[in-house]
C-alpha cells in the first residue's frame, strides 16, 4: 500500500500542511484510492524552511503547496509523466 504522509508541524503547518492534506484527500476520493492509499500526518521531518514537505513511501518531497499538489499526486502516485 503507498502511504502519504504529510508533515503537520508547525513550519509546514504554517506554510498550508492543512491545504495539502485536503487537496490529496480530494484527490484520492476522486481517483477511488481511499482504500488503497494510506494518508496520514507526520510530525516535524526536521526541513521546516523547505516545507510543505511529505513524503511518499519514504521518499521525502519538500515545497509542496496546494499548488502542485496534482503534479506529484499524477507523478508519484498515479506514475504518470516523468518518472
Ligand atoms: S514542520 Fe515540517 S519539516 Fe519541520
Amino acid at each position: 500500500m503507498t502511504k502519504i504522509a504529510i508533515c503537520i508541524g508547525s513550519a509546514c503547518h504554517l506554510r498550508g500542511a492543512h491545504g495539502v492534506l485536503g487537496a490529496f484527500s480530494a484527490l484520492l476520493e476522486k481517483y477511488r484510492l481511499s482504500a488503497e492509499i494510506d494518508l496520514e500526518g507526520n510530525f516535524c521531518q526536521g526541513r521546516c524552511t523547505e516545507g510543505v514537505v511529505i513524503k511518499i513511501d519514504g521518499e521525502i518531497i519538500t515545497h509542496v503547496s496546494q499548488e502542485n499538489v496534482f503534479a506529484i499526486f499524477q507523478e508519484k502516485v498515479l506514475k504518470e509523466g516523468k518518472q
